[in-house]
C-alpha cells in the first residue's frame, strides 16, 4: 500500500499542476478541458470556506498530485450541503496506488476537520482508474448522471459516487 500524506500547495507544486493541466498528453483524457486561465500567482489556498486545495506527499517525499474538494449542493442551501472532490496525480506517479490512498486521506481529513456527513466524487463512465481508486478507497458507487459533462466536443455519462461519515472507521 501507498502511504501519503496531505499538506497545503506550494507555489512549485502548483506550477507543475498548471503545466499538467495545460498539456493534453500529460492531463490524462479525462481531465482535458482546453487550456486553463489560472496562473502561478494565484494566491495559494489550503482551505477556503467553500473547499480548498492540498498537495499528495509520497513517502519518499515526492509531491506527486492534488487533491480538492468544492461545496455542492444537492439541495437548498444549507440543508443540501456536502463536499464533492477532484484529484489529480501526475503522469509519473499514476497507477502506483496514490490516487486511492490520496482519496482516503483527503475523506479522514474533510471528516475531521468540517462537519460534513457526506463526502462525494463524480467521474467519467470510461474513467476507469478513478473508479476502481474510489471504491478501493471506500465510495460506494450510486449511478449514473447521462450526458453530466461536455468534453472533447461531446456529451459524456458520469457516475456518482459517495461516502458517508457514519461508514468511516474515525477516531
Ligand atoms: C484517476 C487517478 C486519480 C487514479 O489514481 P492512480 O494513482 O493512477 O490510481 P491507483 O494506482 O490508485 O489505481 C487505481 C486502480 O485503477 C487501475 N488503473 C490505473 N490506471 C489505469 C488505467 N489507465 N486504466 C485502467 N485502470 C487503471 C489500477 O490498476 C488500480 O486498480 P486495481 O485496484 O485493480 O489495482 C489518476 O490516474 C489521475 O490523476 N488521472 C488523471 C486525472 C484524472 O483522471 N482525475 C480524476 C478525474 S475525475
Amino acid at each position: 500500500m501507498s502511504v501519503v500524506t496531505l499538506r497545503p500547495l506550494t507555489r512549485d507544486d502548483i506550477a507543475l499542476v498548471i503545466e499538467v493541466e495545460n498539456d493534453p498528453d500529460a492531463a490524462g483524457e479525462f481531465s482535458w478541458f482546453g487550456f486553463r486561465s489560472w496562473t502561478a500567482n494565484e494566491p495559494v489556498k489550503a482551505l477556503r470556506e467553500d473547499g480548498g486545495h492540498l498537495a499528495v506527499v509520497s513517502e519518499a517525499g515526492h509531491f506527486v498530485g492534488d487533491v480538492s474538494w468544492r461545496l455542492s449542493m444537492n439541495a437548498p442551501p444549507p440543508n443540501g450541503a456536502c463536499w464533492a472532490i477532484g484529484i489529480m496525480i501526475l503522469p509519473a506517479f499514476r497507477g502506483c496506488g496514490y490516487g486511492t490512498e490520496a482519496q482516503r486521506e483527503l475523506v479522514s481529513y474533510l471528516f475531521a476537520h468540517t462537519p460534513a456527513v457526506r463526502i462525494e466524487a463524480s467521474t467519467e463512465a470510461g474513467n476507469v482508474a478513478e473508479q476502481k481508486a474510489l471504491e478501493r478507497a471506500g465510495f460506494v458507487r450510486e449511478g449514473v448522471l447521462r450526458n453530466a459533462v461536455f468534453r472533447a466536443g461531446t456529451y459524456h455519462d458520469m457516475v456518482m459516487y459517495s461516502t458517508l461519515r457514519e461508514e468511516r472507521d474515525l477516531p
